[in-house]
């Protein structure tokens, strides 16, 4: 007998992973369901390391990845190959996440497959196709061939009704959090093998946005280096992403400079830790924008523009671009002005309460009758 409902689960980068290990755990806990976990792999290594930490075996491993791949291989690879799994599987919902090529093409794979769609932290939003690039035509594709709608925030709800979507709307968090206390609570690991100086203020970078490659990523690098010259009591630290246009771009300008550690990626509970005890974060990375402000760190933002307007809204965030000046101008704003620095440290958490994961099972669970 099986009456269950088949899940499919699709992804393949490090933050997919991230965001979507917990749901799998979560409806794997049900007995409603029958679940199946397929990675791309557009990730390897980086999403090898997520796997491990959540102890789950994909049923599926496309093993997808290439070297410096580019975005038309690795499309056509994903599209074709998600298909063959859903012919054999068949299930009767696949969830894909955020805006990555792998969502962005499971996704279509599976609107032609006439297979339901559910979309994990949907209804972002910057209004700008070419910021982030690719990654904004992805998630309106994404959104506009999905039957539910997971949103993390009352904005991306209120984006996607603007947006002319009548049904399948949900304001569920984003399961960001849920990954988050997960590794806090149950995983914490130290990170006394970076060597960092207890003595000095850790500065956190990471910037890996295809947008950011070149010019914008060198004005970043020059930004940190004149920091450190001026500041002798700061640290920094930049777990460089694999992606060789942004080691190719860094090494150059930071290699070898004092009190700055380029390091590998760093697993995710060490890098949760890092965060935790980081004094300032400089990212454009998506993920930590939302999980710095639920720690109480402050974060400036490598972007003009943001998807994730709320954590801005609460004073824990703020924009600094890549102009070289205006990054410099906002660190030192956070090194020497104590209360500027103590109004954006207060924690808060715009980004959910560390239960999405049940609120979308328990949605799929009423879309199915179960
Ligand atoms: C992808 C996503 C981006 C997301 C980012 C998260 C797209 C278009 N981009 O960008 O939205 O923010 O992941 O990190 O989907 N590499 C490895 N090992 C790994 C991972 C990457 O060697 O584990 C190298 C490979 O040479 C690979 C390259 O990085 O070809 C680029 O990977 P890709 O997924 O295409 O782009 P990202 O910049 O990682
Ligand atoms: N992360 C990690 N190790 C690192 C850098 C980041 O585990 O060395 C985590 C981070 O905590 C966040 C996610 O990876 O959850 C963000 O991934 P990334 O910045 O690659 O992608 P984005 O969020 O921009 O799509």
């Amino acid at each position: 007998m099986d009456n269950k409902v088949k899940i499919a689960l699709v992804f393949g980068t490090r933050p997919e992973a991230i965001k979507m290990c917990p749901l799998v755990r979560t409806l794997k806990r049900s007995s409603c369901f029958e679940v199946i976990t397929i990675v791309t792999a557009q990730h390897r290594e980086m999403l090898d390391s997520v796997l491990e930490l959540f102890e789950i075996k994909p049923d599926y491993d496309l093993n997808l990845m290439k070297p410096n791949q580019n975005l038309w291989d690795l499309s056509c690879d994903i599209l074709q190959n998600v298909k063959k799994v859903l012919d054999k599987e068949n299930p009767d919902l696949v969830l894909v996440h955020g805006d990555t090529t792998t969502a962005g093409m499971s996704a279509l794979s599976t609107f032609y497959s006439r297979i339901k769609i559910g979309h994990v932290e949907a209804g972002l939003r910057t209004f700008d196709k070419d910021y982030p690039f690719p990654e904004e035509i992805n998630r309106v594709m994404v959104d506009s061939v999905s039957d539910l709608m997971f949103c993390p925030t009352d904005k991306a709800v209120e984006n996607l009704k603007n947006s002319g979507i009548k049904k399948g709307i949900y304001k569920t968090g984003n399961t960001v959090i849920d990954a988050l206390l997960y590794v806090v609570n149950e995983k914490s690991a130290d990170i006394d093998f970076i060597g960092l100086n207890p003595n000095l203020k850790t500065i956190l970078l990471t910037s890996h946005r295809r947008e950011n490659f070149g010019k914008p990523l060198e004005n970043i690098c020059n930004a940190i280096k004149e920091l450190i010259e001026k500041y002798k009591d700061i640290q920094v630290v930049y777990p460089l992403h694999l992606n060789p246009n942004v080691r190719n771009t860094v090494m150059p300008i930071l290699g070898g400079v004092e009190r700055v550690k380029l390091i590998d990626p760093l697993d995710y509970a060490p890098f949760s830790t890092l965060m935790k005890k980081s004094h300032i974060i400089l990212t454009d990375s998506g993920g930590i924008q939302e999980e710095a402000p639920a720690l109480g760190v402050p974060v400036l933002v490598l972007r003009d523009e943001t998807e994730r307007p709320e954590a801005i809204k609460s004073g824990s965030v703020r924009l600094a671009g890549t102009n070289k000046d205006n990054i410099i101008k906002e660190v030192t704003e956070l090194l020497t002005n104590k209360t500027h620095y103590e109004n954006m440290s207060h924690a808060n958490n715009p980004y959910g309460d560390g239960r999405a994961c049940i609120y979308i099972t328990d949605i799929i669970k009423k879309y199915f009758n179960l």
